[in-house]
């Protein structure tokens, strides 16, 4: 679709797919969206799906699905063990990461269990571009610490370096010195990098860690969930890659990697995850714990069906006019909004449009939660559910002290091919009006707030009654519009 030039010279995102089945949604009143996200405590992840008109909180989980995944299910071979399905899925995967082993997990955070419980001994350090809050609570769960070692560009809101997601070197470097390697317990790449924005990595930078690794007998870990993106990127974003395949590009990141995991709910746009790897014996250790934690070893705590439609989504995968899809849309998004002053992580990554709530509501402390506050603003603005990325997703400390993110952005998460252009140039209108409006947007605190994980079930209550102003100042700017 990047291929497509209007004669207009307008530069629109042309989908390459039809819609042939949908989903209807309901957008009520901005007084409604009040009540709504008062009765979620202030927590997008509690709003209940019939009150929000798009569902932009994640994609994980929630991608269209092509015609060919849902004729795919229809085969699955529903067995307990030795299901032929488990085999097919197999052989896709080996074919496309070029990788020996596999083991099924239900999803991501399953394989990071897993992993973790190998890898990781009380005390040892995991260096990574960047943490996913998932993989943080499994390596702290087995008593290891997490270090962070992205360039600093990669925490820059604007910035023109097509890798932001990259490692920085010396940092690592450095890392391996002051630890020992007997005390990493592994080095991680993640893909897409999901918290700083989606920014992807470079081939360069992943080859470069892997020889650092390699040299060093340190076991090097990636985390394939948000390869589609980063294969986007590499493609268009490096000169050296334009005339590679998909394909090709996987499996040379492959190559690089000692363990690949990822969640099926992002890659492949089904639900469940795995796990490769090349080293019997690491493969061996590895594959006890899925018995016990997912299944039995030919579906890992999958559906027969998501794994058949996971394989077909793998090699659809490898289809540029199927990974570009989000990459684009969330680049119109961004750009949208961009035009209108409003402060967004750029580039533009994968996964979502990030909008920077540091700057955007600079008036609320960060000790009161800008980013769930900008999310729910946004829903109360116009029905869109996203995501706070941010210090409310942060886990507190030993100490009970509050870490401040690095970063507090508003995730605009655009699913694979289910929105069309004008539901999001209706989401940058409503964000626009709302940048507007920012003074009126305070701060959250807690009032219920679980000690793993608080940002998916915790309550939060507004300092003060903002919310209703903004609803009002909604209603009255808009008169009797939804
Ligand atoms: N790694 C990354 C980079 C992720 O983005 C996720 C999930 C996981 C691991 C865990 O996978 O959900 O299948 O257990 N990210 C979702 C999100 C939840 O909304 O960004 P999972």
């Amino acid at each position: 679709m990047s291929n497509v030039k209007f004669m207009s010279g307008e530069n629109i995102p042309l989908e390459m797919h039809k819609v042939r089945m949908v989903q209807k949604v309901n957008l009520l009143p901005v007084e409604d969206r009040l009540k709504a996200i008062e009765d979620a405590g202030f927590n997008t992840f509690l709003l209940q799906n019939r009150d929000v008109f798009m569902d932009m909180l994640t994609d994980s989980g929630v991608n269209a699905m092509s015609q060919n995944q849902y004729a795919a299910m229809m085969r699955a071979d529903d067995s307990y063990a030795g299901s032929e399905t488990y085999y097919r899925l197999e052989a896709v995967l080996q074919d496309v990461f070029g990788m020996k082993y596999f083991l099924p997990a239900h999803q991501g955070r399953a394989c990071e269990n897993i992993i973790a419980q190998t890898l990781v001994k009380p005390g040892q350090v995991t260096i990574m571009n960047y943490h996913f809050t998932t993989t943080k609570a499994h390596i702290t769960l087995n008593g290891g610490k997490v270090e962070e070692i992205l360039t600093d560009e990669g925490f820059k809101i604007k910035s023109d370096k097509p890798f932001k997601g990259d490692i920085d070197l010396d940092k690592l470097h450095e890392s391996i010195k002051r630890n020992g390697k007997d005390n990493i317990a592994f080095v991680r790449i993640e893909a897409g990098t999901n918290l700083i924005g989606g920014q992807p990595v470079s081939m360069e930078n992943m080859r470069q860690v892997s020889k650092i690794c390699r040299d060093e007998g340190i076991k090097l870990v990636y985390d394939a969930s948000l390869l589609g993106d980063n294969l986007y990127f590499i493609k268009v974003r490096d000169e050296a890659y334009k005339n590679v395949d998909i394909i090709e590009i996987t499996r040379e990141i492959a190559s690089l990697m000692d363990v690949v995991y990822f969640s099926a709910r992002k890659l492949g746009s089904a639900r469940g995850g795995g796990i490769l790897c090349d080293d019997e014996a690491l493969f061996l250790k590895m594959r006890e714990l899925v018995p016990l934690y997912e299944g039995f070893l030919t579906y890992g705590g999958m559906s027969v069906r998501e794994m058949e439609a996971l394989a077909v989504g793998l090699q659809e995968t490898m289809d540029f006019d199927v990974i570009n899809q989000t990459p684009i849309i969330v680049e119109a998004l961004c750009n949208e909004l961009l035009k209108n002053g409003v402060p967004v992580v750029t580039p533009p990554g994968g996964l979502g449009c990030h909008v920077d709530a540091m700057e955007f509501c600079s008036h609320v402390p960060q000790n009161l939660y800008p980013a769930g506050a900008l999310a729910a603003s946004i829903f109360i603005a116009s029905g869109v559910r996203c995501m706070e990325r941010g210090t409310m997703s942060e886990q507190r400390n030993e100490d009970g002290s509050e870490p401040l993110a690095e970063m507090e952005l508003a995730r605009i998460a655009v699913p694979r091919r289910v929105f069309t252009l004008s539901q999001v140039k209706y989401t940058a209108d409503r964000i626009n009006w709302l940048y507007q409006n920012r003074e009126l947007i305070g701060g959250l605190k807690f009032v219920e707030e679980p000690k793993m994980l608080r940002f998916f079930f915790g309550r939060l209550e507004p300092i003060g009654d903002w919310p209703s102003l903004l609803a009002a100042k909604f209603r009255e700017d808009f008169g009797d519009s939804l």
